[in-house]
């Protein structure tokens, strides 16, 4: 079976009956709610009863959310599929639900969010649907207005499943030139069945970097749901430094010198054009300003 990003656009693969059969999946259930409950820790929230407002971002029908009222904070889901949000609506989920396309950018003022979980969605974006669908585009376009949104030092972990190297990469790409630090945290990573990537991303400057979190799965620590995990005897957590592209150094216009002028005019009279002679004016240097 292909992966559902090769099969249709989210908005139609995700239509009435696959959102129903997506949420009444006990397996999926579990699934869902093991990896937005790391997903919560990874967020790593001051424990201090203060309730948080969060987002969740390809929220679907709230399977993730759920987590997240569990443990008592607020949230906005975003999700682009009008079937998964009308199945949130009739399962009563207490975020409140956007209609909203992630690459097109979340829309939100500015720092007024308290962090971000997205579970297995964000992939969604390197697949272009439509003849004006650009990949990296839209990933700028959703790591940029997803960093304004957040308040400094706020976190954004976000769980996806990347086809290829390529993919991981580009989404990288994207959070760090939007200004976010951070890295992949891997659980389980020697296990087919068992590994999750999250991307942990932190807003704000280099100074409310905090070190990233361990991947789990060392020390013989096994997944219940993976018969293979049993061999997972490390850890993989993958950094990446915060990388916004360089200045420009300032390009310094250099003449290129009277013996090159000399040549160059040289070479215009051998092919027999008339060219004005040579003095000591000649490729002088001239002045900024009149
Ligand atoms: C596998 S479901 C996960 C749903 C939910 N997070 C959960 O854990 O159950 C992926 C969701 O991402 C949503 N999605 C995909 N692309 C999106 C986009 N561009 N904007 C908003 N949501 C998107 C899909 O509609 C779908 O509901």
């Amino acid at each position: 079976m292909p992966r559902p990003e090769l099969q249709a656009p989210p908005e139609i693969f995700y239509n009435d009956t696959e959102a129903r059969k997506y949420t009444t999946s006990s397996r999926i259930i579990e699934i869902q709610a093991k990896i937005s409950e790391r997903a919560l820790e990874l967020l790593n929230i001051p424990n201090d009863g203060v309730p948080r407002l969060l987002l969740d971002i390809g929220c679907g029908s709230g399977l993730s959310g759920e987590t997240l009222s569990e443990n008592e904070h607020h949230w906005i889901g975003f999700d682009i599929s009008q079937s998964m949000l009308d199945v949130a609506l009739e399962r009563e989920v207490e975020g409140d639900l956007l209609l909203a396309d992630m690459g097109q950018g979340l829309g939100l003022r500015p720092g007024v969010i308290d962090g971000a979980i997205s579970i297995s969605a964000i992939q969604w974006l390197c697949y272009a649907d439509k003849s004006s669908h650009e990949p990296m585009a839209r990933l700028k376009a959703f790591f940029g207005s997803l960093y304004r949104c957040l308040t400094r030092g706020a976190r954004a972990v976000l769980q996806l499943y990347s086809e290829n190297m390529n993919q991981s990469e580009m989404i990288m790409k994207a959070a760090m030139r939007a200004g976010f630090a951070g890295g992949v945290v891997v659980d389980f990573p020697h296990s087919t069945k068992a590994r999750k990537a999250y991307l942990v991303l932190t807003c704000g400057p280099s100074s409310t970097q905090t070190s990233l979190p361990k991947g789990k799965g060392e020390d013989g620590e096994t997944c219940s749901d993976d018969d293979e995990s049993d061999d997972d005897d490390e850890q993989t957590v993958g950094i990446y430094d915060r990388h916004r592209p360089a200045k420009r150094s300032k390009i310094t216009k250099k003449g290129k010198g009277k013996a090159w002028v000399l040549k160059k005019k040289n070479q215009m009279r051998n092919k027999g054009y008339t060219v004005p002679p040579d003095t000591k004016y000649t490729a002088r240097k001239r002045k900024n300003h009149f």
